[in-house]
């Protein structure tokens, strides 16, 4: 009863929210918490430009800027979810679509529907079905996202391989990698700029590794539960994993995500696997698309996109609910779809924007977006509940350090089966 009357309250609040008297609510002494891990030079550059729209609009408003250092959001997860325990949320956060929406914060009860607000600003016509989809569950949306990332890119300083005479087509299979990386190693050069100081990044060369392997068919039946991690493929992927780790820096535990990308930047290594949020690093240092940097798939992946999507949900009892709202609205505005995404790397997901206004790469991740496979990633919280992404980062731990295959795959094999993957 107790929580009918909850609901029926907050229903209340963001209905009135959501009606003509919303900017003047939102107008003076006000504030907006907005949770994230948005902290590196590009992502902050990024994250401030949905700041500067908001406080454009609403001037009255006081925004704090909740973010948590670490690429990933590894770091910044754990205090949201103590914070949630404690009754204490951000008003909004930062969120990925399938398991870590509903797993996390669905299931939890943190976080209300949206579902009224793809109706009130149209977005139910321009943005895509399936994104909606994957922030659904039910009648009920949960969440706004503000852009889609490419999780399976590699990229290249140009001059570098230019310099060794090294060229790469519209795909780079997995032997031509090694075959270019042999070159570089042997000339002295680091061929693969990695920083795993937050483990998720060298799971996620894991990730797009086994994506590589397995093809698309394989990746859904793995992640649907109908193909063991023990998979001749998944060994197979784990022993291309091992050849790749043979290439990377020395120093990578001790580099952040950001800091790898810059060494590509600087020419101290040649190449990086990391999702289209490195495009903001490398852009914001000056290096031009095309002439200073390029990418390609990641081996063996093309035809497929792997989708890292960033979204917005609404805490439940949202401590400012009409700027919180106003800052869901704003989000998910074709503007700030426009200007956030140009920044970050992302592509944005209303269908009426001006691709105009998108640079090269942009346009090249929306051709990808339109004609490949979508597939969710797993090391950004899509595909797997959060316990699998936990354990996968302790047994690529162990990995890296013993590369022992069977008790890589064998652990794997145990954690898909207690967090429930197999069902
Ligand atoms: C992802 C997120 C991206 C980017 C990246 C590195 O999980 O979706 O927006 O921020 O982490 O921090």
């Amino acid at each position: 009863m107790k929580k009918l009357f909850c609901v029926a309250i907050l229903w209340t609040a963001l209905l009135s929210a959501l009606g003509p008297t919303r900017v003047a609510n939102a107008a003076q002494n006000k504030q907006l918490e907005v949770f994230s891990w948005w902290t590196s030079g590009g992502e902050a550059m990024a994250l401030e430009s949905l700041f500067q729209a908001y406080k454009n609009k609403y001037p009255g408003v006081e925004v704090l800027n909740a973010a948590v250092t670490g690429g990933g959001g590894s770091a910044a997860r754990p205090v949201l979810q103590t914070r949630l325990a404690a009754g204490d949320p951000p008003d909004v956060w930062q969120v990925h679509p399938g398991h870590e929406l509903f797993g996390q914060y669905v299931q939890g009860d943190y976080c209300v529907p949206v579902t009224v607000l793809y109706r009130s600003e149209g977005w139910d016509r321009v943005v895509p079905q399936g994104l909606i989809d994957r922030v659904s569950k039910g009648s009920e949306i949960y969440a706004v996202i503000a852009g889609v990332h490419r999780g399976n890119v590699l990229w290249y300083n140009k001059k570098v391989l230019e310099k060794y005479k090294i060229e790469v087509g519209d795909t780079l299979s997995f032997e031509q990698f090694f075959s270019a990386a042999q070159k570089l190693k042997a000339a002295g050069v680091v061929p693969l700029a990695m920083g795993d100081a937050g483990l998720w990044a060298t799971a996620q060369l894991f990730e797009n590794t086994l994506l590589g392997v397995l093809g698309p068919k394989g990746w859904q039946e793995l992640f649907g539960g109908q193909r063991m991690f023990d998979d001749p493929r998944v060994k197979e992927a784990a022993r291309l994993y091992g050849r790749m780790l043979d290439y990377q820096n020395a120093d990578h535990s001790a580099l952040s995500w950001d800091q790898a990308v810059r060494r590509v930047i600087h020419g101290k290594a040649a190449f990086t696997a990391m999702g289209d949020w490195a495009y903001s690093e490398l852009v914001k240092a000056g290096l031009k698309e095309s002439h200073n940097f390029g990418w390609v798939s990641f081996p063996g992946t093309e035809g497929t996109f792997l989708v890292v999507a960033d979204g917005f949900t609404l805490a439940k009892d949202a401590p400012n609910i009409a700027e919180a709202v106003a800052w869901l609205e704003m989000v998910g505005s074709k503007e700030a779809q426009e200007a956030f995404n140009a920044l970050k790397g992302s592509i944005p997901v209303r269908t009426d924007v001006d691709k105009g206004k998108l640079d090269i790469y942009q346009q090249w991740s929306m051709a990808s977006f339109q004609h490949d496979a979508l597939l969710a990633s797993c090391v950004h919280g899509e595909a797997a509940p959060a316990t699998f992404q936990r354990e996968l980062n302790d047994a690529i731990s162990m990995f890296v350090a013993d590369r022992n295959v069977e008790r890589f795959t064998g652990a794997l094999v145990q954690a898909a089966g207690a967090s429930g993957l197999l069902k």
